[in-house]
Order: structure tokens, then sequence, then C-alpha cells
């Protein structure tokens, strides 16, 4: 008998999505595939604390395989006409649970918190190369209407400052 029979099951998976609390810090590394952004998550939380930012998770079982962070103070749009401008960053969703909607969800989740919050418009930047991520921005209603060198530079968890040159578009949505 040299068949071999793959046995299946069926799971049904509850996704929550909520915000960061600090002992998902750790987690969000997947296991060192982003331990170089240690600094950058910690960062990140203490300006979710201050009322700045928002690290918005997918939770699966208490743990985060999805994320998007938000910078609610954009400085490029911030102060357009009094308007308030939110930019979104950091979207990503484990390998393992891609192309079953957790990345539109996301993106659903924080125009809702924006709307909550009274927000006018919101921006994210696709890199040039990635087209399914500008795919998907513009099936949920955002446009091009810039393009952005996409160079900046974060310190990793050694210490050690790490310069990133992507070329992007920017891409927005109105809110209201
Ligand atoms: C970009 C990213 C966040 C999208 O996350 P995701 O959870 O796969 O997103 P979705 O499932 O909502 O949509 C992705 C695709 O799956 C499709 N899809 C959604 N639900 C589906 C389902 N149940 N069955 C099959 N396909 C489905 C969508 O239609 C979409 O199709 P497209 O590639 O033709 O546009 C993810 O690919 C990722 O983390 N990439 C690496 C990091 C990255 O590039 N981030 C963006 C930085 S700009």
């Amino acid at each position: 008998m040299t068949t071999l029979e793959r046995r299946t099951l069926c799971l049904q998976m509850q996704v929550i999505f909520r915000l960061a609390e600090r002992e998902d810090l750790p987690k969000l590394e997947w296991y060192g595939k982003y331990t170089h952004f240690r600094r950058v998550f910690e960062r990140t939380y203490e300006e979710q604390l201050r009322g700045r930012r928002l690290m918005l998770l997918a939770d699966v079982n208490g743990f985060p395989i999805g994320q998007l962070f938000i910078q609610l103070e954009s400085h490029d749009g911030f102060g357009r006409a009094g308007r308030k401008h939110a930019y979104l960053y950091s979207l990503r969703v484990m390998d393992a649970f891609q192309r079953q909607g957790i990345g539109s969800a996301l993106l659903r989740e924080a125009e809702m918190l924006l709307r909550e919050r009274n927000y006018a418009s919101v921006s994210i930047a696709a890199a040039k190369e990635n087209v399914g991520a500008r795919r998907l921005y513009e099936r949920h209603g955002f446009r091009v209407i810039a393009e952005d060198a996409g160079r900046w530079s974060y310190v990793d968890h050694e210490g050690v400052t790490h310069y990133v040159n992507e070329p992007c578009w920017i891409l927005e949505k109105t809110l209201r």
C-alpha cells in the first residue's frame, strides 16, 4: 500500500479585532520574523498610550495574526482646513492566514475607529512593487494621490539603524 491518505479536520476560528496591550508586544515579533521591529513596536505602543497612534490587531486565540497601525495626527494632512487626517501603516497578516479577508477586515475596522473619532480622511502607502497591496487598497476605495521616495529608518533590537528606500504610492480615502 503506497497511497498516502490525507485526512482533514475543518476548523472554524474566531478572529477578534482589538487594540494591542503590552503583553502583545513580544508576540508581534512573530517568532523572530519581526524581532528587528522590537523598538518600533514598543515606541508605537507608548504612542498609543499617549493617544497619538493605535495598534489594531487581529487576534486568534490570544495571538496577533494580523496588525494595522494608525497614526492619528498625520503631518501630511492634519490641519488641512481643520480636517482631521490619519495615516495607516504596517498592515500585515501572517502568511498562513492570508487570502481569507483578514487584511480587508483590518482596513474596515480602522476606518470605523476613525469615523467614530470624526476623521475626514485617511491615507496609506503601498510599495510600488507591491501590486497586490495597491489593488487591495483601491478595492477599499483608496485612490492614488501622490508618489513618494519612501525613505525611512528604524533602530533594530540591537540598536543598529537601518535605512529603507522603498518607492511607494500614496493613496487616500475620504471618510465623510
Ligand atoms: C497585504 C496583506 C496584508 C493582505 O492581507 P490578506 O488577509 O491576505 O487580505 P485579504 O484576504 O482581505 O485580501 C487579499 C486577497 O485575498 C482575497 N480573498 C479575501 N477573502 C478570500 C477568501 N475567503 N478566499 C479566497 N480569497 C479571498 C481578496 O479578494 C484579495 O484578492 P486579491 O489578491 O486578488 O486582491 C497580506 O498579503 C500581507 O500581510 N502581505 C505582506 C505585508 C504587506 O505587503 N503589507 C502591505 C504593505 S503596503
